[in-house]
């Protein structure tokens, strides 16, 4: 099962060439994107996506060409042509093409839709919910992070950080307002549960409002797990009875940070509980 690729509106082979070389997305990574699950043919809180896309899209004066409806026929063609069944979307807006390259972009330029469908190999949807070790690493990001920007090299560089630690993920730790505080993982949301509160970074313009973040939240509602959305430092993550990381393609447990358990070591209780009950609305049920 192969990748599709979308550019400018029309469904694309993934690997041939299709950007222009003045796109200001591909010179400047002056664009947004989002990025959604398909599981089992469907996708899985695509409005939630696309409005949060549509968001990125205002708050960076890019004005995007295509209707919502054009937008899910374009995801939706993707899905049928590439027959994938359980993969990740991308969509990317960038502010257009504009030549010769200059800081200062002309309002009126025509913005490009382009994104992909990858497929996820076929494992079982909860593939992720054994222990993960990450690392504490600066958050040495811009102050956008709540639009979902082409600009990642923050990101990027923390994750690769955590990678040749043997970690999956990455604690960002910001000095704000006098303190150290966790903002949140190189591409994911971050929570830690103390004594059955469960505390997670509020939002702001800090951290990426994750869609997963507030399915956890919705969830922990529904379990009756007191959520306190509130700036902790990483010591406190340290010392947490639990901690996880949330994403739209997978919530996953923390079982060490910086080379030191999380309180067990084990995959903990509240984890397990929202985890049933998030794998359950994958699902559809
Ligand atoms: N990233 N925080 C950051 C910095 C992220 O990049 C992401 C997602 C999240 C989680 O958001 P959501 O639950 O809506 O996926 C939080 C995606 C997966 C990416 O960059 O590919």
């Amino acid at each position: 099962l192969k990748g599709l690729g979308l550019y400018d509106g029309k469904i694309v082979d993934l690997n041939k060439p299709a950007v222009l070389l003045e796109d200001r997305g591909y010179q400047f990574g002056d664009g947004v994107y989002d990025a959604w699950k398909v599981v089992d043919g469907k996708h899985f809180l695509r409005k939630e996506h696309l409005d949060r896309l549509e968001r990125s899209c205002r708050l960076l004066d890019i004005k995007p060409c295509y209707s919502r409806e054009e937008i899910e026929g374009f995801s939706d063609s993707l899905v049928e042509e590439s027959g994938v069944n359980d993969g990740a979307m991308y969509l990317q807006w960038t502010r257009g093409w504009e030549s010769p390259r200059s800081h200062v972009f002309n309002e009126n330029l025509r913005p490009l839709l382009s994104g992909s469908i990858i497929p996820i190999p076929p494992l079982p949807l909860d593939a992720w919910t054994t222990g993960n070790k990450v690392i504490t690493y600066p958050d040495q990001r811009h102050l956008f992070c709540h639009i979902k920007t082409l600009n990642l090299l923050g990101s990027i560089m923390a994750k690769n950080a955590a990678h040749r630690n043997d970690c999956e993920e990455a604690l960002l730790v910001r000095e704000h307002q006098g303190r150290s505080i966790v903002t949140e993982c190189s591409s994911s949301n971050c929570f830690a549960v103390k004594d059955g509160v469960m505390y997670t970074a509020p939002l702001g313009n800090l951290i990426l409002p994750g869609i997963t973040r507030a399915a956890i939240l919705g969830l922990a509602g529904q379990c009756e797990i007191n959520v306190v959305e509130e700036y902790v430092s990483p010591e406190f993550f340290k010392e947490a009875d639990e901690a996880f990381f949330t994403n739209a393609i997978a919530i996953r447990p923390i079982v060490m940070i910086d080379g030191r358990p999380v309180g067990s070591g084990n995959v903990g209780p509240v984890f397990q509980k929202l985890n049933a009950k998030y794998q359950k609305m994958m699902r559809g049920n």
